[in-house]
């Protein structure tokens, strides 16, 4: 009798948590494509487009190139068949036609390998000068790269490795000054196996928003399942955080001691990758995936399968909370696949990829 009543709570505990991944993976979602205006791909982008910044004049930083250790076998094969590369490239939305240009690096450039993902860009008021947070991936480790932009040679030169154990396995970073940033922690694990365990099997909470304050690495928020882009608001009270599984924007206030507290959670009903906000309205950007198991399939295989791109506005009453969506672009993967960010400037878009394009868009609606 007892074991029966126990094998039907298993049976039940685990078929509901079976229906949630089914349901989280998106087989029932449909999708139309539309766009804001004529769109076209930036040449020259084939591998990806993760994350990118804009800054207020325009520059637009982007991360290309992107490899973690978390990917598939199939996928660090082809990286290295098609001669993948970390590249950190400059888009000028005031000259949309010359497209993107690589950055170089100074001398002084010597990280054993450079897998970039996140960035966050911020800019010194006084002097202008602009330093650029990176979070790469190394095989053995994730560490956050410190770089300073020099414009008059288009070169980055690298100014520090932030270590430590406490960045586990990164995905974005959102600087609050120029030797302080919160960063999130996508997944304990760093193989593809645990990764997938810990998403999708066994979905272990176990992600992470850490702050460092310039001397210590403090845990912000934790509990939290494939924590993905982080972004300070425009006041620098709070941090917008996508909440990958949960297909939640995260609004957290910054308490006295930088740790995070849940103000408000957003449903999107897609899965958020990287924010960023639309300069004129103080509204948030967000590039979702609408289908996660083909955006799965995409990532183990970019060169076999597609997937959907969406893009929303998310409508801001005021920094700390939001009040309803506007879908601006959805492409079910045939122009651009895995979309994770985009950027708006005086009505034009650019929409990033993981490994794949660069979209660029005329934004004629944007209400
Ligand atoms: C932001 O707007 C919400 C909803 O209108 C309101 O409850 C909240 O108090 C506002 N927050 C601030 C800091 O004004
Ligand atoms: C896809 O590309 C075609 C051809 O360039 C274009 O006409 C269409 O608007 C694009 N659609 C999306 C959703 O990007």
């Amino acid at each position: 009798m007892y074991a029966k009543i126990v094998g039907i709570s298993l049976l039940v505990v685990f078929s509901q948590h079976f229906a949630r991944i089914i349901y989280k993976a998106g087989y029932h979602h449909v999708l139309y494509n539309h766009t804001p205006g004529p769109c076209h791909q930036i040449p020259g982008v084939d591998h990806g487009s993760e994350d990118m910044e804009t800054l207020p004049n325009g520059m637009t930083f982007i991360t290309s190139g992107h490899w973690w250790s978390v990917g598939s076998k199939h996928f660090h094969n082809l990286y290295k068949e098609q001669n993948r590369q970390g590249k950190i490239l400059l888009f000028n939305f005031n000259t949309p036609e010359k497209g993107v240009i690589e950055l170089g690096f100074e001398d002084d450039f010597d990280i054993p390998e450079f897998h970039p993902h996140g960035i966050s860009v911020i800019q010194n008021e006084d002097t202008g000068k602009i330093t650029l947070f990176v979070v790469n991936h190394l095989s053995d480790r994730d560490q956050i790269e410190k770089f300073q932009f020099n414009e008059k040679h288009m070169m980055l030169e690298h100014l520090f490795s932030y270590r430590d154990e406490a960045i586990i396995l990164a995905n974005d970073v959102a600087a609050t000054s120029e030797n302080s940033f919160y960063f999130s922690n996508y997944a304990y694990s760093r193989s593809h196996l645990g990764m997938l365990f810990e998403c999708f099997l066994a979905q272990f909470p176990w992600g992470s928003v850490v702050y460092f304050d310039g001397a210590n690495y403090i845990e912000a928020a934790d509990g939290l399942l494939v924590p993905n882009g982080v972004l300070l608001s425009p006041d620098k009270r709070y941090l917008y955080v996508a909440n990958g599984f949960f297909t939640s924007l995260s609004i957290f206030g910054i308490d006295d001691d930088d740790r995070l507290s849940i103000i408000q959670e957003y449903q999107l009903y897609s899965s958020p990758d990287n924010f960023l906000i639309e300069p004129k309205t103080g509204n948030l950007l967000a590039g979702t995936h609408h289908v996660l198991h083909q955006t799965g399939d995409h990532l183990n295989a970019p060169d076999v399968y597609n997937a959907p791109t969406k893009v929303l506005m998310i409508h801001m009453t005021n920094t700390s909370h939001a009040d309803g969506i506007t879908e601006l672009y959805s492409d079910d993967g045939s122009n651009i696949s895995a979309g994770t960010v985009a950027s708006i400037y005086d009505n034009k878009m650019l929409i990033g990829s993981v490994v794949d394009k660069l979209m660029y868009c005329e934004v004629r609606t944007l209400e």
